[in-house]
């Protein structure tokens, strides 16, 4: 049974077809509306979310099948003390498919390997999140027309947001990209993704610590969040969450052909201002995960055979 757990668990090859297929969703929406009749997604969100389960959802009723699930650990079983292995044993006989999100790293892993069912991480504590990363990639390829050639800033918290990770390890396999970190000192990339990522030296990274003194170079800017549920005393997160702030002016030395991109929520890294600037990709990136998701379903339900 194929899973998608980790960006890395797809080939490049595979990636590019999930895109193309999320293009042909896109411009033939009437084609897939009966794709997944008779099938149901579930969601387990042990964690607060938004984008991903709600885009998770319509994708699958746009699909034209069905959703069951829940939105916080308060509202299931795991508030009793059932473990993750039994939850997900238990919904495999209710679902097809299961989009999973969890604090703990490593818990939608240990998920597939119990469960009879595709599991899909939907963000797992500060280590992966493979499904916005496919958002990201189809957002760049649209804006950019390519996924190559690319200078790419990742600015904010680069510590514990695993939307970076997953993006740096994903974006890695593409020829001639140039990382830029931007971030402070305590908020850096873990190490552990360093080793992964660039030890090899094929691939190579630049660390700043303000975004004016890169913004004319770069291609890409993808602004995160500072993730205030995963400091670990509050004095640190309030230091350090308005960091950077990216505003109109900002803005006024970069490329006119940038593309932000953000996973979302905001809170006050991005000005509302730089919402009207045809460079603000964020939200059309948000429609792009409801499509990418739509074709990840398709192929992970085609793969398993259901
Ligand atoms: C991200 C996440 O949950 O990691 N949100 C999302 O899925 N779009 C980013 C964040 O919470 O900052």
């Amino acid at each position: 049974m194929k899973h998608l757990i980790d960006p890395m668990d797809l080939t490049v090859e595979e990636i590019d077809k999930l895109l193309d297929l999320a293009d042909d969703i896109i411009a033939n929406r009437e084609k897939y509306s009966k794709k997944c009749e008779g099938k149901k997604l579930a969601t387990l969100f042990f964690e607060p979310s938004t984008r991903t389960r709600l885009s998770f959802e319509a994708a699958m009723m746009e699909l034209g099948g069905n959703v069951l699930g829940f939105s916080s650990s308060d509202s299931s079983s795991a508030a009793k003390g059932e473990s993750v292995a039994d939850t997900v044993k238990v919904v495999s006989c209710y679902a097809d498919i299961i989009a999973m999100r969890h604090p703990k790293e490593g818990a939608p892993c240990l998920a597939a390997m119990k469960a009879d069912a595709p599991i899909i991480n939907a963000g797992d504590g500060g280590h992966n999140h493979p499904t916005q990363t496919l958002t990201d990639l189809l957002t760049i390829r649209r804006e950019k027309g390519r996924l190559d050639n690319l200078t790419i800033g990742c600015c904010g918290d680069l510590k514990f947001g695993r939307t970076v990770h997953s993006l740096i390890k994903a974006m890695s396999r593409y020829a001639n990209i140039h990382f830029i970190m931007i971030s402070p000192q305590e908020l850096e990339i873990p190490d552990y993704l360093v080793e992964e990522v660039f030890s090899d030296g094929k691939l190579n990274y630049e660390q700043v610590r303000t975004i004016d003194e890169v913004i004319d170079r770069l291609d890409v800017l993808y602004m995160t969040r500072v993730q205030r549920e995963r400091f670990f005393n509050e004095a640190d997160y309030i230091r350090l969450k308005d960091t950077y702030i990216l505003d109109t002016k900002k803005l006024k030395k970069a490329k006119p052909d940038l593309s932000i991109l953000h996973p979302l929520p905001r809170v006050n890294e991005i000005s509302v201002e730089v919402d009207d600037d045809p460079r603000a990709c964020y939200f059309r990136q948000a429609l792009n995960g409801k499509y990418v998701r739509m074709a990840l379903i398709l192929k992970l339900l085609e793969e398993a055979g259901k």
